[in-house]
């Protein structure tokens, strides 16, 4: 399977300058460790990915031969955003410079980035894909 990926990037996805405001989450999803809904699990193909905002933090969902796993969409080399990178063998390659993190444990696996990706818990509800912030809890 031809691997899913966005062209090279100078500039992080995830600007920190604008984070995304908590008026743009709806009321009854304001609770850190409330799950959100992301996607039906059967819109999500094999190697693509959601993106949800969960009190400014953005998390990527994804589909890695039909489990899910989510991780925060924010490279630990430069803080650019992970989402749109070549997703291969489990891993997702940053587009700005190429450290590759394994999507199911969040594991650094190449430089230039040293440090974990966060992970969040996932779960199918009802059909739909579920993501939870549980940093927190
Ligand atoms: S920002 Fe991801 S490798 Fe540099």
């Amino acid at each position: 399977m031809e691997a899913l990926c966005a062209p090279p990037r100078a500039e992080p996805l995830f600007d920190t300058r604008f984070p995304v405001s908590k008026d743009r989450i709806p009321p009854d999803r304001k609770t850190m460790s409330d799950w959100i809904d992301v996607v039906p699990a059967a819109e999500l193909a094999t190697d693509d990915h959601r993106i949800v905002d969960i009190d400014d933090t953005a998390i990527a969902v994804f589909n890695i031969e039909g489990e899910f796993f989510a991780i925060e969409d924010l490279c630990t080399h430069d803080y650019g955003g992970l989402a749109g990178g070549c997703v291969e063998n489990g891993q997702i390659i940053c587009p700005r410079h190429g450290a590759h993190f394994d999507i199911r444990t969040g594991e650094a696996l190449t430089p230039p980035a040293y440090e974990p990706v966060a992970t969040f818990p996932v779960r199918i509800h009802e059909g739909m894909v579920q993501v939870r912030d549980d940093r927190d809890d």
